[in-house]
């Protein structure tokens, strides 16, 4: 319970959404509540355009705003804030799940016009795995959107959570007034640009003479009438159902006009998780706990290629980090200390002396981090939840130079390190086989390659669709199969086996044909095993 003061101010979340729905907009908007930042467009939007996939530059500049923005810190009223960004390409998502892994809550920001878009899907997917708790911003309320029950029907339908709205919207488009606060009974009269100063306007209730006056007789009813359905339906938030990760309560607004956005983060620092406890290989860690525990979630190369160094980001999880004291990397089985980890406060990097349970970590690495790794006071366990996901794309890498078939080597174990990419390794060849979500990737990796170690490389499609990682509780059965599959069978950097598939039909029928083997769809299983 030592540090017990220092958790119970600390949130560390996400924003999530599907491209353009205004992540960069809220989080921005946010900073300036939290005094982060001082002027509206200091924030870079990380996304990368749309024409980018040919346009190395603009990757490498991206690269350069995500190094800036992986961590934003920022306090507001007496909490200290740890917001994660999340990179905003659908061909990054795999990065995006391993910051998940990081935080303990998520904003998930719907776009009124557009609803629920493919990408939020999938993340919500992610978020739902791990019974992350959700708090939704239905943004662009501006714009003329979806009717607001239509819209709340189809978040839940299509997101499989049960929403709570905590404030409703009075019309949308150019007819938007504003929201109602379902929790503290006030109207707040929508304004372009709307300051923290702006008042709400208290009612005593619904009846409340003020309401045509401000709204117009028609738009009055409509609100009453809505609150009157909603507040039937849902009544008081169960905060309880929130942390489960059952129930998401939502907010409707403007991030660009700054409207609904404090009511949101006020409601945030009320509701949201402190840092919690976590389950590892062994035993569940308690956050609590005086020993400190962490791992790593994210691994960035450094930009200059000059300098192989990378920043490895540790969350912490529980105990005190602390500057250049000796910690256990369990893997490495030895015990490493570091003389500048350096947080994000205000997005400088400052060198830290000590660090609490939410708060992340930047950690100069020079190779000795796989994602996942677990830095302990001695104790061997590993973090879980941090799996790999299958890869969707699967190329063979065919090395142009062969007189640089060594850096080739040390560049494909480095950026797969970073979790660019998955690599595999054909059972009983040599084959070299990329795994990644997205073609993207496989353009960044092309580029890095010949940038940063001088190889030279191209692809060769691979007809998989998926890998699965494979056990047996039977050594014999997994030979045979093995023998008999050895064309689709590779070994991931870790030399745990997998199947590669090369249709949904082909995995059904080895799944059906081999019951004593086990088909895993993450690589979280190896860690279970230690
Ligand atoms: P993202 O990070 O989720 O990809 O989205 P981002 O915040 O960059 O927002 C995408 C676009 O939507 C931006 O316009 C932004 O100004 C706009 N936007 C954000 N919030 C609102 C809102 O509440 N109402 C309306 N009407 N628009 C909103 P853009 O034209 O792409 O960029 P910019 O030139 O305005 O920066």
């Amino acid at each position: 319970m030592k540090y017990h003061s220092e958790i119970v101010k600390r949130r560390s979340f996400a924003i999530i959404s599907h491209p353009d729905a205004g992540k960069t907009t809220l989080t921005e908007k946010l900073l300036l509540f939290g005094g982060a930042i001082q002027t509206a467009g200091a924030v870079k939007s990380n996304k990368i355009k749309k024409h980018a996939t040919s346009d190395f530059m603009e990757i490498e500049r991206q690269r350069g705003i995500s190094v800036a923005t992986s961590v934003m810190t920022f306090e507001y009223q007496g909490i200290l804030i740890n917001l994660l960004d999340t990179p905003g390409h659908k061909d990054f998502a795999e990065d995006t799940y391993r910051t998940l892994t990081a935080v303990d809550s998520v904003i998930l920001v719907i776009d009124s016009v557009n609803g629920v878009e493919e990408q939020t899907r999938r993340l919500m997917e992610v978020c739902r795995m791990r019974d992350t708790p959700v708090i939704v911003f239905v943004n662009k309320m501006d714009r003329d959107g979806k009717n607001r029950f239509d819209l709340i029907e189809e978040i839940e339908k299509e997101l499989s959570i049960q929403l709570h709205p905590l404030t409703w919207p009075i019309n949308s488009g150019k007819d938007f007034k504003g929201v109602y606060d379902l929790h503290n009974k006030n109207l707040r009269l929508f304004t372009a640009h709307t300051k923290a100063e702006d008042g709400v306007l208290q009612l005593e209730d619904l009846t409340d003479p003020v309401l045509d006056d401000k709204l117009g007789a028609r738009d009055a009813a409509v609100l009453r009438e809505d609150v009157e359905l909603v507040d039937g339906v849902h009544g008081e938030l169960n905060v309880e159902d929130y942390l489960a990760g059952k129930v998401a309560p939502v907010f409707f607004g403007s991030a660009v006009n700054n409207f609904g956005v404090k009511e949101m983060l006020d409601t945030f620092i009320r509701i949201a998780p402190i840092p919690r406890s976590r389950e590892t290989t062994k035993r569940k860690v308690d956050v609590e706990e005086d020993r400190f525990s962490g791992f790593i979630f994210k691994i960035h190369a450094n930009l200059d290629p000059k300098h192989r160094d990378r920043i490895a980001f540790l969350r912490v999880c529980s105990g005190r980090f602390e500057r250049n004291k000796y910690f256990h990397h369990v893997r490495l089985d030895k015990d490493v200390r570091f003389s500048n980890p350096y947080s994000f406060l205000a997005r400088s990097k400052d060198v830290i002396e000590e660090a609490y349970p939410g708060d992340v970590v930047g950690l100069f690495d020079t190779g000795n981090f796989k994602i996942g790794d677990t830095l302990t006071e001695g104790e061997e366990f590993y973090f879980t939840g941090i799996p790999s996901f299958s890869p969707e794309i699967f190329k063979e890498v065919l090395n142009k130079d062969p007189m640089k078939t060594k850096q080739l080597e040390k560049g494909l174990l480095q950026l797969t390190d970073e979790g660019v990419a998955q690599l595999f390794t054909q059972f009983g060849g040599n084959k070299k086989i990329i795994g990644c979500v997205g073609e993207l990737q496989f353009e960044v990796i092309q580029y890095r390659l010949l940038q940063e170690y001088g190889a030279s490389v191209e692809f060769r499609a691979q007809p998989y669709y998926k890998a699965c990682w494979i056990t047996s509780d039977d050594p014999k059965k997994l030979q045979d199969f093995i023998r008999f599959k050895s064309s689709n069978i590779a070994e991931d950097k870790d030399g745990h086996l997998v199947y590669l598939a090369q249709s949904e039909w082909f995995l059904n029928t080895e799944r059906t044909n081999n019951p004593d083997i086990e088909f895993h769809f993450t690589s979280e299983i190896h860690k279970e095993m230690i």
